[in-house]
């Protein structure tokens, strides 16, 4: 029997780099947990931690080995080993305990020739972030995938028991989703918080599911969504500008928009989250100008506790319990 607890589960409500990576830290810091769990996704994510207002990146690594929490890399995952041993270098030379790091034996491995054909066909077709994500999928779909566990060595594999309290950490977000994007530039992973389950404990063990979202949308990556005429807009630009929008995997200057209202209720509904957290409320408070898109139309607001306002009372309706606003420098929940 497996004695967990209780688990909460930190996702994307749009199209990544929402801010999950400050928001899991801020909880795995203050919330007791016995792991940190990622269930989807690989080095394509790009998480900023914060460990005492210092910056950290990771991208395959769930942020619980930051604050002396057993960190694993579930079934759904899939890995670079070059990359993780990399990552986990990282770690140790910044005096984390990279130990806490285990893979799910079942999760996947990224081969040179998932990576070579990522970056030569569909890195230009669809602006994917050449980590060797849709072929290792592949791969594993048609049945022919290497596994963690006959590639990794045996000291760095999870023994798949997990007990007490979990905090599961969502890479990508709704919009990347492989069902629920804008297919095909989607990511090929299901990003919806109900995979988290992939871990291996039941449905009834959710406690809090927490969605994530910016105050304003960026795409890093192709989607005829974002038009590249978006990077025309003197406005957005400046929101990419000072809300510093560049790819933390790739280094890549994202598409800027304001915030879809249509899609985030869409994202709300079809996922279910208790909580919200909007991140990065500061940067639309510098540049002083507040819109969301509604109804496909652009609607304005004073300031930014008007726009917020507007979005709280809606979503409340929708069922989440607590909304919160955040701003860089400060505490979330
Ligand atoms: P985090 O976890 C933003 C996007 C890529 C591309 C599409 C497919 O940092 O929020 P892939 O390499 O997965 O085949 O690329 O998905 N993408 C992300 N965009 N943040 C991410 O992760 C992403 N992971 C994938 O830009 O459009
Ligand atoms: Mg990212």
């Amino acid at each position: 029997m497996n004695n967990v607890d209780g688990v909460d589960i930190v996702y994307g409500l749009a199209w990544g780099d929402e801010g999950k990576g400050k928001v899991s830290s801020c909880m795995a810091r203050d919330g007791n947990y016995d792991f940190v769990c990622r269930w989807a996704g690989g080095p394509n994510a790009g998480h900023t931690v914060y460990v005492d207002g210092e910056k950290f990146k990771t991208h395959h690594i769930p942020s619980g080995v930051f604050f002396g929490i057993s960190s694993i890399i579930g079934p759904g995952c899939v890995i670079n080993p070059k990359k993780f041993f990399e990552e986990l270098d990282y770690l140790d030379s910044n005096g984390f305990n990279s130990k806490l790091v285990k893979v799910s034996p079942r999760a996947h491995i990224i081969q040179d020739h998932h990576v070579n054909d990522d970056k030569n066909l569909l890195a230009k077709k669809l602006g994917t972030t050449g980590n060797g994500i849709a072929p290792c999928y592949s791969d594993k779909a048609a049945r022919i995938g290497l596994l963690a566990k006959d590639v990794l060595p045996p000291d760095f594999i999870w023994d798949e028991k997990l007990y007490g309290n979990i905090l599961c950490e969502g890479a990508q977000g709704v919009w990347l989703d492989l069902d629920w994007g804008n297919y095909p530039w989607v990511t090929s992973s299901t990003t919806l918080p109900y995979a988290a389950c992939s871990l291996g404990f039941s449905t009834s063990k959710i406690r809090e599911i927490v969605g994530v979202v910016k105050s304003y949308d960026t795409r890093s990556g192709e989607d005829p969504i974002f038009p590249e005429s978006l990077f025309e807009d003197p406005m957005l630009a400046k929101i990419g500008d000072v809300g510093e929008e560049f790819g933390v995997t790739t280094g890549r200057r994202r598409k800027v928009n304001w915030l879809n209202f249509d899609l985030l209720k869409k994202s709300v509904d079809i996922t279910g989250p208790s909580q919200i957290i909007v991140n990065k409320v500061d940067i639309l408070e510098e540049i002083g100008v507040y819109k969301l898109i509604e109804d496909g139309k652009i609607i304005d607001f004073k300031n930014w506790d008007d726009m917020s306002k507007y979005i709280s009372e809606d979503l409340v309706q929708r069922g989440v319990h607590s909304i919160w606003f955040s701003r860089d420098q400060e505490e979330i929940m």
